[in-house]
């Protein structure tokens, strides 16, 4: 875990002025929580991914969220503080998430908030609205991250409808397999290799290129 540690608070540093702005962005539209019911379905757009959430009442959303902080600090005020961006990505590569409970503020991290939408790609009817909170709640706690078989919209979709099926899962391996599968990607990659053979002429990047990728695309997918 030492070299995780050491390059989490390195990454963490440098990229706090990036997360500074993002908050600044975030007082700017304040959100309107009356509109929103116990039992909702919240959606914000955030850095790479949609981010999802089950809205509890009183302000407070329950949502499963990567992040790296547990791993480097057990102060539970810092990591009661809201997730930036930084410590959401290297959370998720390090698969280090849990169930939390934060305020719609800190929850949409300055982006805008879709109220219920995944009710209109979900062929079940959600379970009533005090049951989807009770679910969500249950599961409160640190959990195993995975970007492919467990993440936030994993964790939403078994609370409001007892289905755990993700549908950016489903498009992210429709499109993987559409990629890796191309007639263009085989032959590109395979143009890719010839030159950098030709050109570097030693083993040396073509050899430790394909060592580091496949055990870290095998690590992401599991
Ligand atoms: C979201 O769905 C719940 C039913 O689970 C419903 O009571 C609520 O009014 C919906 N909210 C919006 C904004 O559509």
């Amino acid at each position: 875990m030492f070299p995780l540690r050491f390059f989490s608070l390195f990454f963490v540093a440098a990229t706090t002025d990036y997360d500074e702005k993002e908050k600044e962005k975030k007082k700017e539209g304040a959100y309107d929580i009356s509109v929103f019911k116990r039992g909702d379905l919240l959606e914000v757009p955030r850095t790479l991914f949609t981010h999802f959430g089950i809205y509890l009442g009183n302000n407070r959303v329950a949502h499963f969220i990567p992040d790296i902080l547990p791993i480097f600090s057990s102060n539970k005020a810092t990591i009661a503080q809201m997730v930036s961006n930084s410590r959401l990505i290297l959370g998720v590569i390090a698969k280090v998430a849990s169930v939390r409970i934060d305020t719609v503020e800190d929850f949409a991290y300055g982006a805008e908030i879709l109220v219920n939408h995944t009710d209109e790609v979900c062929s079940r009817p959600p379970f009533p609205g005090d049951e989807v909170a009770r679910r969500a709640e249950k599961l409160l706690g640190p959990m195993t991250y995975s970007l492919l078989w467990y993440n936030c919209e994993h964790y939403v979709m078994y609370c409001r409808y007892g289905t755990s099926m993700s549908f950016q899962t489903y498009q992210f391996c429709k499109t993987v397999r559409k990629i890796v599968c191309s007639k263009t990607s085989a032959f590109l990659s395979a143009l890719l290799c010839l030159s950098i053979m030709l050109y570097f002429g030693s083993l040396s990047l073509h050899g430790i290129l394909p060592t580091l990728l496949i055990p870290f695309t095998i690590w992401m997918a599991s």
